[in-house]
């Protein structure tokens, strides 16, 4: 029988999560929302549902599993890795298993961290590294030994050249081409459909073909 696995998130990426689940081979066993135990939070949404799955509580609800699988569905790169922080500390049990979609193609000697996402048809070449709770999305291409550091996410269709390093919690838009031996800093963002030609330094949005690099208005935008 298939383990079970709560989503945490109830947003776009939550879709995306509860056809991945399952197609790793997990029975989503509802969403869980991490504001329902605050206090003065409103009451859940009664009939929210994606795809069969319904929510299963607020954090408490995962306390209440023993040694829960935990998948993390927040498409915000650093949100991720901070609620991926707090569920660990407040149920030390928690696991977060990589998903790994069944048609996503893995070279057997790549690394896939924990929490990982590795999305339809993505491309996980030899020797490259994947963080924990990084996402590779719909279609992505990481090549040999890329390292794609933990939090990042790596938007469809984009393709990563060889030897390419991505920056923690650095977010790769869609389409954009990456050529080899780049290094991309943390907490950056490169455009959807640019072309990446060398290295661009954290913390900078970086748009175009080839690349300019723009003012940053705020925290990471994803
Ligand atoms: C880069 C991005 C985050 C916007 O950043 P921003 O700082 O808000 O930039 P703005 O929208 O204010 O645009 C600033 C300038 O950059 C240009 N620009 C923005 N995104 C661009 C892109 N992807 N390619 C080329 N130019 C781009 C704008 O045209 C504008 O140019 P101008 O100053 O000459 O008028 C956004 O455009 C983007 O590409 N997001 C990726 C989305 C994605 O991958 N989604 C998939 C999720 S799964």
């Amino acid at each position: 029988m298939a383990e079970k696995l709560y989503i945490v998130g109830l947003g776009g990426h939550a879709r995306v999560v509860v056809a991945l689940a399952r197609s790793a081979g997990f029975e989503p066993a509802g969403f869980i929302d991490m504001q329902a135990d605050q206090p003065g939070a409103q009451a859940h949404e009664a009939g929210f549902e994606i795809s069969g799955v319904r929510i299963a509580g607020g954090l408490s609800a995962l306390g209440h599993a023993s040694a829960p699988n935990v998948a993390i569905a927040v498409g915000d790169n650093a949100a991720r890795v901070r609620i991926a922080s707090e569920i660990r500390a407040a149920v030390p049990g928690a696991r977060f298993p990589a998903l790994i979609h069944g048609t996503a193609k893995i070279e057997r000697d790549a690394r896939i961290a924990e929490g990982a996402q590795i999305c339809i048809g993505a491309i996980v070449c030899a020797q490259a590294s994947i963080g924990a709770f990084a996402i590779i999305n719909s279609g992505a291409i990481i090549d040999h030994e890329d390292v794609i550091e933990e939090g990042a996410h790596v938007s469809p269709g984009a393709r990563l050249a060889g030897r390419v390093r991505v920056g923690r919690c650095t977010h790769i838009g869609i389409g954009a081409t990456i050529i080899e031996r780049v290094t991309i800093g943390a907490d950056s963002i490169v455009g959807g459909g640019s072309v990446v030609l060398t290295d661009v330094p954290a913390n900078t949005t970086a748009v175009g073909v080839p690349v300019r690099h723009l003012p940053r208005k705020g925290p990471a935008a994803h």
